[in-house]
């Protein structure tokens, strides 16, 4: 097994995203994009992952060190190319992994195949082996100069000549060097050319200088698209939703209309799942086998046991925890609560910072009046209890098992288990007392209006 060292770029700016926030952290699937390049580095099995960044983008490196604890993070102080950016992974390099493979933080949609289709030609002796693919419009890439099947340079829109700029063949930007010589191989690489910067590209005439070989593998453009503007991100995500329902179905969840269900990156969902159109999944969400989830639903950070049903119009929340069989209906939201097998909360009801036992049943209605304005308080509801419609549960309060809440009550003190807790007015008929109002409004003795 060759090892491999990955360098993935996100210093460089030169982006038209309009946003206050470094390009590469822009989400597509509910993943950052040099989250998407990092995990398809680590599933490449690098043994190592450099991240080159920016001065100030502390935020990036936190990004980074989340998706791949063990990375190391180099700063380029200044934006003078692409080859100088490797370079600033010098250390890393000086380390000489069989194979070098450098990415681009703003390519979500590349996959560890394609690294390992890129890697392929090293072990049988290439010096550099390049990614190229024939994008609708060629314009502004680096065009793939080739002789008899061979690559001869990479040369950029800047320094191209009419004809080179003819060429469809395009750099997609991911580039892999044998380890041995990759330093070298970028030291050699100086600024002359139109934007006086250290191009990476340059890496291929200088390999062949020294007599080793340089090759262009093919991807297509949905595995190579880079993201420089905000309607490119948008394509992104299409096309990577695609590819995410693709794989649900593909793991035995029905879509009913797949166009309509929004996936994130790490979404799992068992077999049998059926999902009803248009819900949405944020990051952090495990469904496991048999679960139904009806339309308009909104889930992140929840896990969702066997057999549960969820929805219409559900909100699971961070920290929702959903056992076997429970289920939870329309216009319910649930946050940071562990709800046990069987429990049900059918519907228009709000349960936060909660655990509640098996098989309790939880009325139309009830809320769980968690915040106080400072701090939140806990809900603790046993197993079997009966939460009246329209309860109001004023945490931190206990409710035991079995115990049963009048509807329309107010619980602020803890309720022991079996118990029937009441906490609102009693009820008071007053016979007659309605058509008597009647009668003296009629008559003009209590003023109308
Ligand atoms: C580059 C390639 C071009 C290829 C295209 C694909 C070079 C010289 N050209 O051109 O052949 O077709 O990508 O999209 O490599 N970066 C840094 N520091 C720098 C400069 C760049 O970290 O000093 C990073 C950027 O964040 C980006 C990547 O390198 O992720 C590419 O830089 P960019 O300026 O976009 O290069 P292109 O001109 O698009
Ligand atoms: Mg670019």
């Amino acid at each position: 097994m060759r090892s491999l060292l990955v360098i993935v770029l996100a210093a460089g700016e030169g982006t038209r995203m309009a946003s206050s926030m470094p390009k590469v952290l822009h989400a597509v699937a509910g993943r950052s994009m040099v989250g998407h390049v990092l995990a398809a580095a680590s599933a490449a099995g690098a043994a190592s992952i450099s991240a080159v960044i920016g001065p100030d983008h502390d935020a990036v490196a936190r990004e980074v060190h989340r998706m791949v604890p063990g990375a190391d993070v180099f700063v380029q102080h200044e934006r003078r190319g692409t080859a100088h950016a490797v370079l600033a992974a010098r250390e890393a390099l000086a380390h000489r992994y069989d194979d070098v493979v450098v990415m681009y933080g703003d390519t979500p949609l590349v996959t560890s195949e394609t690294i390992q289709s890129l890697r392929t030609p090293l072990a049988g002796g290439a010096a550099v082996s390049v990614l190229g693919f024939r994008p609708a419009s060629p314009f502004g890439y680096g065009r793939l100069v080739t002789s008899n099947g061979v690559l001869v340079a990479i040369r950029e829109e800047k320094d191209a000549s009419a004809e080179e700029k003819l060429i469809g063949l395009c750099n997609a930007g991911l580039m892999a060097f044998d380890g041995q010589i990759a330093l070298d191989l970028l030291e050699r690489i100086g600024d002359a050319n139109a934007k006086k910067e250290f191009y990476l590209t340059d890496a291929v005439e200088i390999a062949r200088e020294l007599g080793r070989e340089a090759v262009v593998c093919e991807a297509a453009v949905e595995d190579v698209a880079g993201v420089n503007t905000r309607a490119q991100l948008a394509e992104a995500e299409a096309i990577l939703q695609g590819r995410l329902r693709r794989l649900a179905m593909e793991g035995g969840a029905t879509l009913v209309a797949p166009e309509t269900v929004f996936l994130c990156a790490d979404t799992k969902l068992g077999r049998d799942v059926f999902v009803e159109p248009n819900v949405f999944f944020g990051p952090g969400v495990t469904v496991d086998d048999g679960v139904r989830i009806r339309a308009f639903s909104h889930i992140e950070g929840a896990h969702v046991g066997r057999g549960a049903i969820v929805g219409p119009f559900a909100r699971l929340r961070p920290g929702a925890e959903l056992g076997e069989g429970v289920h939870v209906g329309n216009f319910v939201e649930i946050k940071a609560s562990d709800l046990a097998p069987g429990v049900k909360v059918n519907h228009l009801s709000y349960v936060g910072d909660s655990s509640v036992g098996a098989n309790t049943n939880i009325g139309a209605g009830t809320i769980t009046c968690n915040y106080d304005g400072f701090a939140k308080h806990r809900t603790t509801i046993g197993a079997n209890a009966f939460i009246g419609t329209n309860s109001l549960i004023v945490a931190p309060v206990t409710i035991g098992d079995g115990a049963y809440l009048a509807t329309g009550s107010v619980i602020t003190e803890d309720v022991p288990a079996d118990a029937l807790a009441v906490g609102r007015a009693r009820q008071v008929n007053k016979p007659g007392w309605a058509a008597r109002l009647r009668e003296r409004l009629a008559a003009g003795i209590v003023p109308k209006g």
